[in-house]
């Protein structure tokens, strides 16, 4: 069988999906395994209690649930959902936006590979064009989206030493090039897998290089504000015409109900939702069911708040504490623990590659992910990206301190065998 050059990208070298596919069947193999290597967000039971009621008043209330199991939504998605969230940011964020200004997809990641094949790749009449990262690590699930070979471009970013341990990235402007084929700007915001979340000033120099340019700026607001917030510093959330915001109800705590809200200006909404009709007909409609009332009612916001932010900075914190602890005597350091639920771990001058170090954990039952994955676009070779692992600390206190432990001890080894 023969298949095209995408298809054998897909098949033969996309990172995510082998990554994917390793985690699985490590993870399917025992349940001994420690998980600090996936994406998966916390089962916070606060939060689960709400979905629970909201499942139950869904059975209970006369047809809702036929209908909303029944029928396809248009392609945007359920408009009463779209309608709540628009008002919810409007007045929460101060927005100027209206329902045209949202469509859903079957989760944001659905989204980004819908925007990327939008702003980059083949064009009528002129070059091809591409996304440009402009601070590396980014997001693992950028890595393989684009339809077109080479759809991205990078930039290394600036290190500063906040202490001994704790750094931050920042992104490098004077080497920032708007080139005129480069299609859009796309930033996570906080970042998976680095935890930064870019200064007010940071975002608002890129929305006007994007503004400047006539490409839009994508802030992939996953982990962000105002839900679920998981976000430990003071950011401000500011959207505008240029801007196209990509939510999500994932990180809030329903990853299987597969949702992405993209925020944006009315051309482009049209065109997402004419990309899910392609796609999928209708972006599923179980995520906007449950959460409708949480959105009418505001109440999502009071739980992000005061149940999710400090859940994961509590665990941020203790985290931390046991890696300084267990590291001691270690040349290591870790990003500023800023936002979402991973720590980046670098260890300078590490003897052996993270994927060897990898290989290792996985051998000895511990999953995190090695951080060469999390620069796409970045052609340059740079030691840091084999120097750095990504941990994920979500999960129950007792997982991930054995995880630590483990991690720890594997980098001494490899250390001391140098
Ligand atoms: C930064 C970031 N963006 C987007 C996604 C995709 O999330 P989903 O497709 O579940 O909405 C993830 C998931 O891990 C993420 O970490």
């Amino acid at each position: 069988m023969e298949i095209s050059r995408f298809g054998k990208k897909i098949a033969e070298t996309s990172g995510i999906g082998q990554l994917m596919e390793d985690l699985g069947v490590a993870y399917s193999k025992g349940r001994n395994i420690l998980m600090l290597g996936g994406g998966n967000p916390a089962h916070i039971p606060k939060v689960q209690e709400y979905f629970r009621i909201s499942m139950e008043k869904l059975l209970h209330n006369s047809d809702d649930f036929e209908r909303t199991i029944g029928n396809y939504d248009p392609p945007g998605g359920n408009q009463e959902f779209i309608k709540a969230i628009s008002a919810l940011l409007s007045s929460e964020l101060g927005w100027n936006i209206g329902p045209e200004n949202i469509a859903l997809t079957n989760g944001s990641q659905t989204a980004f590979f819908i925007l990327f094949n939008i702003f980059a790749g083949e064009f009528e009449g002129r070059a091809s064009k591409r996304i440009l990262f402009p601070l590396t690590p980014e997001y693992i699930g950028y890595c393989d989206v684009g339809l077109k070979d080479d759809l991205f471009v990078a930039n290394k970013p600036q290190i500063a030493h906040i202490d001994d341990r704790i750094f931050k990235y920042h992104v490098d402007f004077d080497k920032i090039n708007i080139t005129n084929d480069i299609g859009a700007i796309c930033v996570s915001r906080p970042t998976n897998p680095t935890g930064n979340v870019l200064t007010d000033a940071e975002v608002e120099k890129l929305s006007k290089l994007a503004q400047e340019n006539k490409i839009p700026l994508i802030i992939d607001n996953a982990y962000g504000m105002p839900f679920p917030n998981i976000v430990f510093t003071e950011a401000k959330t500011v959207w505008n015409e240029n801007t196209i915001f990509c939510m999500s109800l994932s990180k809030f705590g329903l990853p299987a109900l597969r949702t992405g809200i993209v925020i944006a200006n009315e051309e482009v909404i049209t065109m997402v939702s004419r990309m899910n009709a392609v796609m999928s007909l209708a972006p599923g409609g179980m995520g906007a069911a449950i959460m409708m009332d949480l959105i009418r009612t505001g109440e999502i916001i009071n739980l992000s708040r005061n149940v999710i932010t400090p859940y994961y900075q509590q665990k941020a914190e203790g985290t931390l504490e046991q890696v300084y602890k267990e590291l001691d005597g270690i040349d290591f350091h870790v990003h500023k623990p800023e936002g979402a639920f991973f720590l980046w771990l670098w260890f300078p001058n590490l003897p052996i590659t993270t994927s060897e170090l990898y290989e290792r954990l996985k051998a000895r039952g511990v999953l995190i992910v090695p951080g060469h994955y999390f620069f796409p676009g970045l052609k340059e070779s740079w030691q840091h990206k084999n120097e750095c692992i990504r941990v994920n600390y979500s999960q129950d206190e007792e997982t991930v301190t054995a995880g630590i432990k483990i991690i720890a001890d594997e980098v001494k080894r490899a250390y001391d065998a140098d």
